[in-house]
């Protein structure tokens, strides 16, 4: 049994954010693995997803242990954004979310995304509709504001969202023209948390669990949203956590643990999207994921020229027996 929305929000959740091109099935499994407790699906256009596009439809399948995931879409127009968000309901995600935040000038531009901020009357409308065309939990990932021009509309619109039933908010806390440049600024996140009752999550810089703890304490948030740290480095979700439940700082993985979690994040990736992608893809995780290592160059470049899982998994192995790797003689004796 899935637990309900509100006890989820109410354990102050380190969440995985929506990542388009990273946030799949298979990196979602790994990052619950190191503790994230809640994980958001990569954005589903919707005009791709009623259009029967394969892509689309597969980002929204949720397999029974892929919980709890909410799913995430984007568009421009509320008729295809309701007839989408009635399909996401169908894969039982946890809940809804509705990206409102995305910046790339061909989304934004287009007035999906962060586009919905250019008129913030416009995206409340649109987020009603879709809380009243579903019944699960509707939530909004959005921005500060569109720009340095306008005042900030956040604190305003959190409130508006909330009237119209609107159960969360994640707010990462740039612009959509600073795009993922400057600072976030999560003052915001505080003073929208303080005109609603509805959970606020703050998003943004986000890198570290001293951060998260930060962010947290800093806004009275509700919960904390990683994205690109995630990417370098997942177990930051295992940090948080600990650091949030217990007040432990957590050592940084070792290199066994790194060529574990490198060694289970490519099996999984070739085992769901073939050899041929899944091999080369993977090559962009390995310098977060051997940050640190002494040996990290040489290994990023036998990894990187070597095409087949077969060869790939023996270089890891190789790494794990490695000089670098510790000896008994270096670990420490309990006897
Ligand atoms: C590669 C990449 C893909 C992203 N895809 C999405 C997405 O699909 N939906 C979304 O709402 N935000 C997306 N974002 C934005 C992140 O969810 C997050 O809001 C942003 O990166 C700020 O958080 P961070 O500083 O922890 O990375 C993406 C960001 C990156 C770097």
């Amino acid at each position: 049994m899935s637990r309900s929305f509100d006890t989820l929000m109410a354990t102050r959740p380190v969440i995985l954010a929506p990542l388009e091109g990273y946030s799949d099935a298979v990196f979602r499994r790994l990052c619950r693995s190191l503790g994230a407790e809640l994980c958001v699906t990569e954005f589903v256009n919707v005009e791709n997803l009623l259009h029967d596009c394969r892509r689309a439809k597969r980002k929204m399948t949720l397999a029974p242990d892929d919980r709890p995931t909410a799913i995430q879409i984007y568009g421009a127009n509320p008729d295809t954004l309701e007839e989408a968000a009635r399909i996401a309901e169908a894969a039982s995600p946890s809940y809804i979310d509705l990206n409102c935040g995305c910046w790339v000038p061909k989304i934004a531009g287009r007035g999906a995304g962060a586009g919905w901020l250019r008129d913030p009357e416009k995206m409340v409308e649109m987020a009603a509709r879709i809380v009243r065309a579903v019944s699960l939990p509707v939530t909004v990932k959005t921005r500060i504001g569109w720009g340095p021009e306008s005042d900030m509309p956040i604190v305003d619109l959190a409130r508006r969202l909330e009237d119209v039933g609107v159960r969360a908010l994640t707010i990462h806390c740039r612009t959509a023209k600073m795009g993922h440049t400057g600072a976030a600024d999560w003052t915001w996140a505080q003073r929208a948390r303080e005109v609603v009752s509805i959970p606020v999550i703050v998003n943004g810089d986000v890198t570290s669990a001293e951060a998260a703890e930060r962010a947290l304490n800093e806004t009275g948030c509700e919960g904390v949203m990683i994205g690109r740290r995630a990417i370098q480095h997942p177990w930051i979700f295992a940090e948080a956590r600990a650091l949030l439940d217990r007040g432990v700082v957590l050592p940084p993985p070792d290199r066994k643990e790194r060529i574990r979690v490198a060694r289970e994040h490519l099996i999984a990736t070739v085992a769901e999207w073939g050899e041929r992608f899944g091999v080369p893809v993977m090559r962009r995780s390995y310098a977060g994921y051997f940050a640190g290592l002494p040996d990290l160059a040489e290994l990023r470049a036998a990894l990187n020229a070597c095409p087949t899982l077969e060869g790939t998994l023996a270089i890891l192995d190789d790494a794990d027996h490695s000089p670098y790797a510790p000896s008994f003689a270096q670990t420490p004796s309990f006897a």
